[in-house]
């Protein structure tokens, strides 16, 4: 593969989804611990345009992604337990291109029931289990409400706190309430309908991958000394004191949560599932203005990059 070069998508200025730029790039060589994949597909993730448009600082140039699934062509010294031709997925930076390195540890092999498309889009799994357990410590018969639960984390929030015993609460659009109450929640509230805080109990646990003024309503519905756990942005701490809550950044990713979450994957126990499926790696702009546009929808968008 020495040499050769691939298609990737590069964002040398922050800004729009113009700049967003296809180029070749030589491919890129694992180094320890390091598998490169042939990327199938690429999740798409709020964080990818967020980052492009320099919401949050990235050193420059860089390939926007941060998960895939794909095909392992080729590995650096010290990896075990992964050969060429295995399907994996995971925690991939640079997603957006038709090769990508990951170090090992964060690549786990594709269940074969999965497709490509839906193993791109497990991402938000390890996001959820680290707010909910890692950060939240959520408890069997604990009450919590999870901010859109149609949502790429969301989603994802539902069914582990489902299988681990809690009362759950979601908020979705009238569309996906029969979705979110499929996943195991066990109270849907239409939060277009009437504020969400209008038609819920108090709870032990908020999770907001909302953000904004969602984040400030849902310190009403904390029982006194509830967690808010925040996955877009924390409240004032002063407000929060004032509210008698603990409100948390939830926002850990680690190996043991992707671990966790692989295990209740092949367990059946959890599923991912896509929203809309991009093609080929040209569309990268049109997928991020779908993410950005925020709209009515359920599951993760994902685009695809190459045939398996
Ligand atoms: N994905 C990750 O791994 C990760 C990690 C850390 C932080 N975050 C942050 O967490 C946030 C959510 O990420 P995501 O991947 O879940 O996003 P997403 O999949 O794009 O979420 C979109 C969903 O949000 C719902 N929604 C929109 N406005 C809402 C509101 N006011 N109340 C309730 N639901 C609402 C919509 O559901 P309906 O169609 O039902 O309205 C839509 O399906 C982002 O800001 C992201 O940056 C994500």
């Amino acid at each position: 593969m020495k040499n050769l070069h691939i298609p990737a998508i590069c964002v040398h200025a922050y800004g729009g989804p113009e700049q967003l730029h296809l180029e070749e790039i030589p491919v890129p060589v694992p180094a320890k611990d390091e598998v490169l994949i042939k990327v199938v597909a690429s999740g798409v993730n709020p964080i990818d345009w967020k980052l492009r448009e320099g919401l949050k600082q990235h050193p420059l140039p860089f390939i926007p992604g941060v998960e895939a699934s794909g095909i392992v062509t080729a590995i650096g010294e010290g990896v075990f337990g992964l050969k060429t031709g295995d399907e994996v997925y995971g925690a991939v930076d640079g997603s957006y291109a038709a090769y990508a390195i990951a170090p090992a540890v964060q690549l786990f092999r594709k269940p074969m029931s999965l497709s490509f498309e839906e193993a791109a889009a497990m991402g938000g799994a390890k996001t959820a289990w680290g707010a909910l357990f890692d950060v939240g410590h959520l408890a069997k018969g604990q009450r919590i409400l999870i901010h859109a639960g149609a949502g790429g984390v969301g989603l994802f929030a539902v069914q582990l706190a489902y299988n681990a015993g809690a009362y759950v609460i979601a908020t979705a659009s009238p569309e996906n309430m029969d979705f979110v109450a499929g996943l195991g929640a066990s109270e849907v509230i239409d939060y277009k309908a009437a504020p969400f805080e209008t038609q819920v109990d108090p709870v032990d646990i908020v999770l907001d991958t909302v953000g904004g003024d969602t984040t400030l309503r849902s310190m009403s519905v904390l029982k006194s000394g509830g967690q808010l756990l925040c996955l877009v942005g924390l409240p004032d701490p002063e407000q929060a004191a004032a509210a008698g809550i603990h409100a948390v950044w939830a926002g850990t990713k680690t190996v043991a949560a992707m671990k966790e979450v692989h295990k209740m994957l092949e367990r059946d126990l959890i599923k991912p599932y896509v929203r809309k499926v991009f093609q080929p790696l040209s569309q990268a702009a049109a997928a991020q203005e779908y993410s950005k546009s925020n709209g009515p929808g359920r599951g993760k968008i994902v685009l695809k990059i190459s045939e398996e």
